[in-house]
């Protein structure tokens, strides 16, 4: 038997403002986004950018469902639109943040599991990495320099 350590690595900024001005507009984009999510239900509001290698930005947001597990997250509306708008164009960046209703969300909110499997699906076809950079609706931001630190031991298309 063998121990295997797993180590991931990601840079805390403590306010919107120590982010480069790239990402601060993707923030900013992120942020827009997120006002006009749908999710009357979790009253949750998720908003997300990316930045293509055409230098293309495409947001999504979270839209809900009365049949809740039909609703889709921000993350993925964003990545599928991307992939339907533009197949084959590489993903540099892809920003997140989140806002509630009902508190103030001041930790980084994370993708969930089901879209960092499908924005694994986009690194590894691209074969370059794609930075994560996320936030709740104040306070730090989290910046990952590839979906692998989120997600370990990942499943891919080479075991199929
Ligand atoms: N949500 C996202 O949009 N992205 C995530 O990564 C986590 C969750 C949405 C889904 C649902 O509309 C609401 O947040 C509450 O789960």
């Amino acid at each position: 038997m063998k121990k295997i350590n797993v180590t991931t690595s990601a840079v805390l900024y403590d306010n919107l403002s120590d982010l480069n001005q790239e990402d601060q507009k993707l923030m900013n984009d992120a942020i827009e986004a997120r006002k006009k999510a749908y999710a009357p239900y979790s009253k949750f509001n998720v908003g997300a950018a990316l930045l293509l290698e055409n230098d293309i930005i495409i947001t999504g947001n979270n839209q809900e469902n009365a049949a809740y597990p039909s609703g889709m997250c921000a993350e993925r509306v964003a990545i599928w639109k991307a992939g339907s708008e533009y197949p084959r164009v590489k993903i540099k960046k892809l920003v997140i943040t989140a806002a509630s209703l009902e508190y103030t969300v001041d930790k980084p909110v994370g993708p969930c599991g089901a879209c960092r499997q499908a924005i694994h699906e986009f690194e590894f076809n691209q074969k370059e990495p794609i930075e994560i950079i996320f936030m709740g609706e104040v306070g730090k931001i989290i910046k990952v320099e590839s979906l692998v630190s989120l997600l370990p031991f990942s499943f891919d298309s080479s075991f199929l």
